[in-house]
């Protein structure tokens, strides 16, 4: 096929991908797990163009999403899109799991798996539903090929429920910059289409060590502040990654004459091209203090701002 380069031909991409799905699924009901990244999203637009109410999207908040994006799936999806869409509430039962948990292997792991309990849950209690779609897109199955990654969800799901479905990935043949024209073109967000990669586990990575609510409300609030001020900045969709971290240790501070002791807030923001290698972004002074004074002024436990130099290697991009 030809790569999706311009509107029209991800408008071609839409009309052919549409008749094949409603051919494929016909009357049936399709499950969607809509996370509300890049990839979900889109399949999402499509099916719901193809097929209406026939689609079932489950969006699961596991607490561990940035400032908005549940209520913008809700908006979008929802609100704007009339989408049938079941929206699961699990942030209590996410960090319960989690809570006192330390390692960063087990964090991802119960993550994971408690992410899978719930979608499974949610799937036994729908009838008639005969087909799973997926975002998987063209690097993931070649990244599965090649051994590197396990890629998505039917692999991981318990046999009961990946054995009543059939398998919709009606952007598996696409690259991530087709999927972004696709999704341009079927009228979702600019800041749905063109979001910066976010890990699965979410803020859990960006709050090192044992997770404890108020430590995590600090990580989402700075980097709501950090993403504004990007975007005002016009260094979204410029600089690969950013993000704060808010690690597990105190340092002496002061406010108003009154001694504090409280969390630093590290500001990380890469580039990259294969993240592999990885060097940070060097930002504007002005940024710089402007963050810092923001970040200090508006996000409570935080009395220190750091900025990450690092590159990978010898670093990670996640601190996890
Ligand atoms: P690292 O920290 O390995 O990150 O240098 C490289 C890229 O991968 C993302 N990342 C993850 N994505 N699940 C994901 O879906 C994960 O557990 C995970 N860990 C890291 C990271 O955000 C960066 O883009």
């Amino acid at each position: 096929m030809e790569r999706i380069t311009t509107p029209e031909l991800a408008k071609a991409f839409i009309d052919e991908q549409v008749a094949a799905l409603k051919k494929q699924v016909g009357d049936k009901k399709v499950l969607l797990a809509l996370s509300g990244g890049v990839d979900s999203s889109v399949v999402a637009a499509l099916l719901i163009k193809a097929i209406g109410q026939q689609l079932v999207c489950v969006h699961v908040n596991h607490g561990l999403l940035r400032k908005g994006e549940p209520e913008q799936v809700i908006e979008v999806f929802r609100n704007q899109m009339n989408a049938n869409l079941i929206y699961v509430d699990a942030v209590d039962r996410f960090l319960d799991k989690l809570a006192g948990v330390s390692d960063p292997e087990q964090k991802r792991h119960i993550i994971g798996e408690e992410f899978i309990d719930v979608f499974a849950e949610e799937a036994r209690k729908l009838d008639g539903v005969e087909f799973l779609a997926q975002g998987t897109i063209w690097p993931d199955i070649l990244e599965s090929e090649a051994g590197i990654k396990a890629h998505h969800n039917a692999g991981g799901l318990p046999e009961d429920i990946a054995s009543r479905f059939e398998l919709v990935e009606p952007v598996r043949i696409l690259f991530k910059d087709e999927v972004r024209m696709v999704g341009n073109e079927l009228g979702l967000p600019a800041n749905m289409v063109y979001r910066q990669p976010f890990p699965g586990p979410g803020l859990g990575v960006r709050c090192p060590g044992a997770i404890t609510r108020d430590r995590l409300e600090a990580v989402r609030e700075s980097d709501a502040i950090l993403r504004e001020e990007f975007a005002k900045n016009s260094l979204e969709g410029k600089v690969w990654q950013y993000f704060t971290v808010v690690p597990d240790f105190k340092s002496t501070g002061v406010k108003n004459g009154q001694r504090t002791f409280d969390w630093p807030c590290i500001i990380r923001a890469i580039n990259t091209t294969d993240v592999m290698e990885v060097t940070a972004e060097h930002l504007p002074d002005e940024l710089i203090d402007h963050l810092v004074k923001r970040i200090i002024a508006e996000v409570p436990g935080i009395n220190r701002v750091l900025y990450d130099y690092t590159p990978k290697p010898p670093a990670t991009v996640e601190y996890e």
